[in-house]
């Protein structure tokens, strides 16, 4: 682990609201940690507009501009490296990683997904659930492995789903969970209380309530 503060990457290709809850838990000093570099693969990113609000340095890759998704996946690893990047953080980034980027950063790649995984994996998890019918779902704080939504999980939060929900409705709801508890595993990441034991992870002095 580093002596320096916890250097950030985000990867993001959407709203960023995530971004901006990680940006203001470090503003407040609830998370001691730095955005080195904020990278989305798509231009339009509203994150990427956060990002530049915040003062956090922000660059697009947009896949197109190489040959193929390693090439791609070869170019972040650079940029990640160049920016001293030591944890990277998935805060809405539409894309599947291949261990071209997840090798260099094992056990230091985390994702959020909008379900209390493992149900509901993959695409539209809110709608999913409504449909499905659960009373509660949730999102998931999670090391990212090839595949898909499937690493170690670190941290979840419950929300009930209403049986007149709506996916916006559920959407919002989740969100504000999600909001809450990334900044917070991060945070247990950076007092280097986060450990891996197979599929386990041990979250060392965790208060009881948790
Ligand atoms: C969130 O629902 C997150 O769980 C999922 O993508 C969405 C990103 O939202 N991985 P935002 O871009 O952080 O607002």
């Amino acid at each position: 682990m580093p002596k320096h503060k916890l250097g950030l990457g985000i990867l993001v290709s959407g709203e960023g609201s995530n971004l901006q809850a990680i940006l203001e838990a470090i503003a407040k000093g609830e998370l001691k940690a730095a955005v080195k570099i904020v990278i989305s693969d798509r231009p339009d990113a509203l994150a990427l507009e956060r990002a530049k609000d915040f003062g956090v340095p922000c660059i697009c890759l947009p896949p197109s501009n190489y040959p193929d998704r390693k090439t791609h996946e070869q170019n972040l690893v650079k940029k990640l490296e160049e920016f001293q990047v030591d944890l990277l953080v998935l805060a809405g980034y539409r894309r599947l990683l291949t261990s071209t980027l997840i090798e260099p950063f094992r056990n230091r790649i985390m994702n959020i997904h909008p379900s209390l995984l493992p149900s509901f994996k993959g695409l539209n998890a809110q709608r999913q659930a409504i449909e499905y019918g659960v009373k509660n779902s949730g999102c998931t704080v999670h090391f990212v492995e090839e595949d898909v939504d499937e690493g170690p999980i670190i941290a979840q939060a419950a929300v009930p789903v209403l049986s007149d929900d709506s996916v916006e409705g559920l959407t919002k709801r989740i969100l504000q969970k999600e909001h809450q508890i990334y900044p917070l595993a991060i945070q247990w990441f950076s007092e280097d209380r986060i450990r891996v034991e197979g599929r386990k992870v041990i979250v060392e002095r965790m208060p009881q309530e948790m």
